[in-house]
């Protein structure tokens, strides 16, 4: 459109520069909001007829014309019209191109500042909708694969050194109870945002005899936002989405780093299958994990999308400010990642090879039962804690000379440390033995390793 803009041009005489036109527009990014915007101005102009705002007859009319325009961007997408601005000014002339002057009527008792918040916050809460569902499908794939290995015995970390042997079902199921609070946290955000801020009109609100509780009930919210001025201005649900997206993204990134350690050759613990590897162009025997990679990275770039929403707003007076168009690329970004990142770990979690073999044979090499044998000297010879783990360092000394693992040091090798072992020694010392000893209430025995995985199917049912 040349010359000046057709929505709000009545007092300017010169049309906008192109590069102001171009740093105005926001149609390259929120013509993704198009269904809700649709959405947002039929519940509107329903409201508008039902109070008399418009005629029953233009309420009518209007309703036709957006479902025509909806059926248009559904066919042909939305037209990137720089001179149109935003999604709203977009709907509004191709609105007008179907049904004439009548469209003008839309507009009342409304300005694109509640309307844009209310596009973006039925944006938002589909966006959290898509992720919960997404969420479900990968603590499932966790349960599965948790319970497959519920007796497979692993080296337990501290500082990345064998400390105590633990079970991959234990481990993989460490991931199911983060998810579990992202979920939460999601299904919060849901809840704190689910208000409607249609009919905070510009800032103040509108003389018209509007109805926003029946806006706000044909759009599923609870109720109308309280203040018009928070209504406008407040971005709180997109920041709660983006923290949550973090978190998620920040327990993804944990299990992706796992898996590129596990799957390389000192650990071998996994191979990724074939549909989540990659090959190198010239070393012929690589099987890089470059999905569990980017996952890690995408991490970074979500966490970068809540930085800078979190940036753009904390200086920002009330009400509107022209800042808050920047909301949205962050969080579309965010959401893009996340939804691809829940996809990659969920594919790579249901198709990996866990080698248990190896797995179990790091967990015997690395005297992780050496905690095993100290808890045996305090409960079965009465020692003070301080001076079984003295016996023990000595004990593990002794089978790290010799080059054996701890449960294969002989009796009288045991003895020659401290008298008080005898024999009963040994039905600690294996690591399954180890694994299934632990069965304090989240312990890693096998048992209640059942038992959470039974809780989880139930809590999720
Ligand atoms: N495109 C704008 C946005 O995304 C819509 C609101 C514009 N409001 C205004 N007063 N200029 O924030």
């Amino acid at each position: 459109m040349d010359g000046s803009n057709a929505m709000w041009g009545g007092r300017f005489a010169e049309g906008p520069a192109a590069v102001m036109r171009e740093i105005n527009a926001s149609i390259p990014f929120d013509k993704r909001l198009w269904k809700q915007d649709i959405a947002g101005s039929k519940a509107h102009v329903a409201m508008l007829g039902a109070r008399g705002i418009v005629s029953a007859e233009d309420a009518a009319t209007i309703a036709a014309g957006l479902d025509q325009v909806a059926a248009h961007y559904a066919a042909n997408g939305v037209a990137e019209d720089l001179g149109l601005e935003d999604i709203h000014m977009q709907t509004e002339a191709r609105l007008a191109e179907a049904i004439g002057p009548v469209a003008g009527r839309l507009h009342t008792a409304r300005s694109r500042n509640d309307q844009v918040a209310t596009d973006f916050r039925l944006w938002v809460r589909d966006a959290i909708d898509q992720v919960l569902a997404a969420l479900g499908g990968f603590q499932a794939a966790l349960l599965v694969r948790a319970e497959e290995h519920a007796a497979s015995v692993m080296p337990g970390f501290t500082h990345l050194q064998s400390a105590q042997p633990v079970t991959l079902g234990h481990h993989l199921m460490a991931y199911h109870a983060m998810i579990a609070r992202d979920v939460s946290r999601f299904a919060d955000a849901r809840v704190r945002m689910n208000r409607s801020p249609l009919g905070s009109a510009a800032l103040a609100g509108t003389g018209f005899p509007i109805d926003r509780a029946m806006t706000a009930r044909a759009l599923g919210f609870d109720g109308p936002m309280t203040n018009s001025l928070d209504g406008v201005s407040d971005r709180d649900f997109a920041l709660d989405y983006l923290v949550a997206a973090t978190q998620c993204a920040l327990h993804l990134s944990r299990l992706a780093e796992e898996f590129v350690l596990w799957a390389s050759q000192p650990f071998g613990f996994v191979a990724l299958s074939d549909q989540w590897s990659t090959g190198s162009s010239i070393m012929p025997q690589k099987r890089n994990p470059d999905a569990a990679e980017l996952v890690r990275g995408h991490s970074g770039r979500i966490m970068g999308c809540m930085t800078a929403l979190m940036v753009t707003m904390k200086g920002l007076p009330l009400a509107y400010s022209k800042d808050m168009q920047d909301d949205k690329p962050p969080v579309f970004e965010a959401h893009d990642l996340l939804a691809l990142s829940i996809a990659a770990m969920t594919g790579m979690v249901k198709s990996a090879t866990f080698r248990t073999e190896r797995m179990r044979a790091v967990a015997e090499a690395g005297f992780a039962t050496a905690t095993d044998l100290a808890d045996w000297l305090v409960r079965e010879a009465g020692l003070p804690f301080r001076e079984a783990h003295h016996v023990t360092g000595r004990a593990v000394k002794r089978a790290e000379d010799l080059g054996i693992a701890l449960d294969a040091l002989s009796i009288e090798d045991l003895k020659a440390i401290d008298a008080r072992i005898d024999d009963r020694v040994y039905g600690v010392l294996s690591v399954d033995a180890s694994v299934a000893s632990r069965t304090s209430f989240g312990g890693t025995a096998p048992d209640n390793v059942r038992a959470a995985i039974r809780a989880a199917r139930e809590t999720s049912e």
